[in-house]
């Protein structure tokens, strides 16, 4: 239903709507698709604004009471999520900040730690794809597929809680010849992973993995080749997003003991590995049909295939130094060990590191702030870079580390997380032309987010490293993994305890590790095998039996240096 065009004399003040950055005066009549046409600003769609594809969500930051009451069409959405096509101005005056879920580029990781193979690159696997032509015919682990010329080309993907992203390789070379990155469209359905697998009980029709595949489908066809010449595709992620990409039924990972189907019917011997696979056909992408769609093996719980894969790019199956790798996100990966004996947990941290549950947090993208320093004296603005060095628009998961530890190291915020005095909030952006309305700043409720996220981290820490039974110092090698990860002020980081006090050098900000550890096994059959053999081998420390888990929570939610605990092992389950 269209709302009835704003008064005449209220023509003065109109309604402000800022889609991506971008502002014109609200239009009466016109949906807020239209109006994001009249700016240029691209909005995902596969139905031409019919309210059909559920394709061109908005995320309101800012002026839902503005807005038309919620359609039909949008019954399945959450929270301050809208259909573009669907929805219209319907004040006349004030102002709607809103941002579509394909806002500009996401930062891609393109500077791995060493990149999986290639041209110019040491090589961390021999080229040995599943995919091969024989003359006029291509083969899938020797099976005829496709009677076609042109290329052979795979796709690796790392479907993350709230980014995805996509490599596309040519499968006979090893180059990789494009690739994307995205805000994960499900998040309508929830934040973290226990509200989309709420979300997908709840609702029929498995719109979670309808929706993804618009946006992956629409970020394929845009690679320079045509998709059907893609046979192969290697899917890693934690276990929720991995299963609802299969159209698993993911309600078991819900609830205690946590496991995945694919777990529990290994555990029967009803299969030989967690691994999935289904065809191109079924996956709903526009890939070639007879494709294969691989999803690498979950380790188990919530210890999923991104962390399989992180094991396999740095090679820890054939470690004799003590590893360990941290992946700080929704669902932070940890994992400890070597050739011998490796230990895994995933610790439920929620999206504040990633910028989600902030009042001024964003993702990693063009405008984010993503370091602060602070004056040691009050008094003067705080200096930002900006990603992009352009206006600032919000603040990603870096920044917020970094401002965490500048006001820990100037004095204005104490261990417990509260700020000196009676202030309420860090100030770190005023455009005085522009009034109060594009401030950012960072709450002391924030401050509180973040230290729960930490919490949940470090007592994962704490929990691992207890049941390894080694301190901290012992590890020889901590990789950083994620964008988030590689990005990380190091001395803040350490400063408010996100990473245990280690020597710095031993960390390595190693880049998006479940990506490569996709690539290496798109490419290579022998390391696919090896990542198979990797994800049964490892032991699953689960944080929510853990018999010290509050006591170590309790702990890393303050902010200070994280040095070992006194031991107390308990056992760990396979
Ligand atoms: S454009 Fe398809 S639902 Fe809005």
């Amino acid at each position: 239903m269209k709302p009835s065009p704003p008064a005449a004399d209220d023509a003065a003040m109109p309604l402000i709507l800022d889609i991506n950055g971008e502002s014109l005066a609200a239009q009466p009549g016109r949906s807020l698709f239209e109006h994001a046409e009249l700016l240029g600003v691209e909005v995902p769609t596969s139905c031409r604004k019919q309210g059909k594809c559920k394709e061109c969500m908005l995320e309101i930051a800012a002026g839902m009471e503005a807005l038309s009451p919620p359609s039909a069409p949008e019954a399945h959405l959450r929270g301050n999520f809208r259909l573009a096509c669907q929805t219209y101005p319907a004040a006349a005056s004030g102002r709607v900040r809103c941002h579509t879920l394909r806002r500009g580029q996401m930062r891609i990781e393109r500077q791995a730690y060493r990149p999986a193979f290639g041209a110019g690159a040491a090589p961390r696997c021999e080229l040995d794809a599943a995919v091969t032509r024989d003359g006029g015919r291509v083969r899938l682990d020797g099976e005829v597929i496709a009677e076609a010329a042109g290329p052979l080309c795979g796709l690796a993907m790392d479907l993350g809680t709230t980014t995805v992203v996509v490599r596309l390789f040519d499968l006979e070379t090893g180059d990789c010849l494009a690739d994307a990155a995205f805000e994960n469209p499900q998040r309508f359905g929830g934040a973290e992973v226990m509200s989309r697998i709420a979300y997908d009980c709840e609702h029929p029709g498995k719109l979670l993995m309808r929706t993804l595949a618009g946006y992956l489908s629409h970020a394929i066809e845009k690679f320079p080749v045509d998709p059907q010449t893609i046979y192969e595709m290697v899917v890693v992620g934690n276990s929720t997003m991995r299963d609802l990409f299969f159209r698993q039924d993911v309600y078991s990972i819900g609830q205690s003991p946590y496991r995945s189907r694919s777990e529990i019917e290994l555990a029967a011997g009803r299969r030989a590995s967690t691994a999935l696979t289904q065809s191109g056909r079924r996956s709903l992408l526009p890939i070639h049909p007879r494709a294969r769609v691989y999803g690498a093996p979950i380790v188990s719980g919530h210890v999923g295939a991104d962390a399989a894969a992180a094991m396999l790019a740095v090679g820890l199956g054939r470690e004799e130094r003590r590893v360990a790798i941290m992946d700080i996100g929704t669902n932070t990966e940890l994992i400890a060990g070597n050739r011998h004996r490796i230990l895994a947990a995933s610790c439920p941290a929620g999206p504040a590191f990633e910028g989600g549950a902030i009042a001024c947090g964003m993702p990693a993208l063009e405008g984010a702030i993503e370091a602060v320093a602070l004056a040691d004296e009050d008094g003067g603005s705080p200096r930002l870079r900006v990603i992009g060095d352009t206006r600032p628009a919000g603040i990603c998961g870096s920044g917020l580390v970094s401002a965490l530890g500048e006001l820990l190291r100037t004095g204005r915020m104490n261990a417990l997380g509260r700020l000196r005095g009676d202030a309420s909030r860090l100030l770190l952006f005023h455009d005085a032309a522009r009034g109060d309305a594009d401030d950012i700043f960072l709450l002391e409720r924030d401050i509180n987010e973040l230290a729960q996220a930490k919490g949940a981290n470090v007592a994962g820490l704490h929990a691992v490293f207890s049941e390894y039974g080694i301190e901290f110092g012992q590890i020889d090698v901590f990789y950083l993994a994620g964008g988030f990860g590689r990005h990380l002020d190091l001395e803040a980081a350490r400063r408010i305890g996100l990473v245990p006090e280690i020597e710095p050098a031993k960390f390595v900000q190693a880049g998006n590790l479940a990506i490569e550890g996709a690539s290496i096994a798109l490419l290579s059959r022998a390391r696919r095998r090896e990542l198979e053999a990797l994800a049964r081998r490892v032991e699953h420390c689960r944080l929510e039996t853990h018999p010290r888990f509050f006591d170590f929570f309790v702990e890393g939610c303050q902010f200070k240096p994280v040095r070992p605990l006194p031991m107390e092992p308990a056992s760990c389950q396979n």
